[in-house]
């Protein structure tokens, strides 16, 4: 297993669409297990193949604290979106650990595939569900920071832009 580069916020091809996962062979198998390895090592419960520079449907999560709810959601569909609730969220891909409050569906069914190719369903409530959303978003090219005004987004940027600035100067 492998610990990959997750590309940061304003990299553009974050905002790329996936294509949907054809051939379930060892090498997808591969690819899963290097996305939890990366989610893991960055204590994040959920990661996007883009995230990875990968651009295909699939999404890696785990919302427990040992290891032991590991979901793979590849070639997702949602069946069910209803209620509201929303945290303030954060993201891999969003650097200087930036958090902002996001509005979602309290309670989602998905229809998606593993890593075999089996079809199943996902019916998940509060964090998972939120995580859901968050991470399929990615496969749709959007970040949680796209939800908010641009004013906002503006200023997130014009500070990492600083960061990085500073990040060179110094390496
Ligand atoms: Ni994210």
């Amino acid at each position: 297993m492998t610990v990959r580069t997750v590309i940061k916020y304003p990299n553009p091809n974050l905002k790329l669409v996936s294509e949907p996962v054809t051939v379930f062979d060892d090498e997808l198998k591969e690819l899963v297990n290097d996305m939890f390895e990366t989610m893991y090592e960055d204590k994040g419960i959920g990661l996007a193949a883009p995230q990875i520079d990968v651009h295909k449907q699939i999404v890696v999560i785990d919302v427990s604290e040992d290891k032991s709810e590991q979901k793979v959601i590849i070639n997702p569909k949602f069946i069910l979106e209803e209620g509201e609730t929303g945290i303030e969220e954060g993201c891999l891909s969003v650097p200087l650990d930036y958090r902002a409050y996001v509005k979602r569906y309290e309670h989602v069914i998905i229809e998606c595939q593993n890593e075999k190719g089996e079809t199943y369903q996902i019916d998940a409530n509060d964090l998972l569900a939120i995580c859901i959303q968050h991470e399929l978003d990615h496969l749709k090219g959007i970040l949680f920071i796209d939800y908010l005004s641009s004013l906002k987004r503006n200023l997130l940027l014009e500070k990492i832009k600083k960061a990085n600035k500073r990040e060179k100067r110094n390496g």
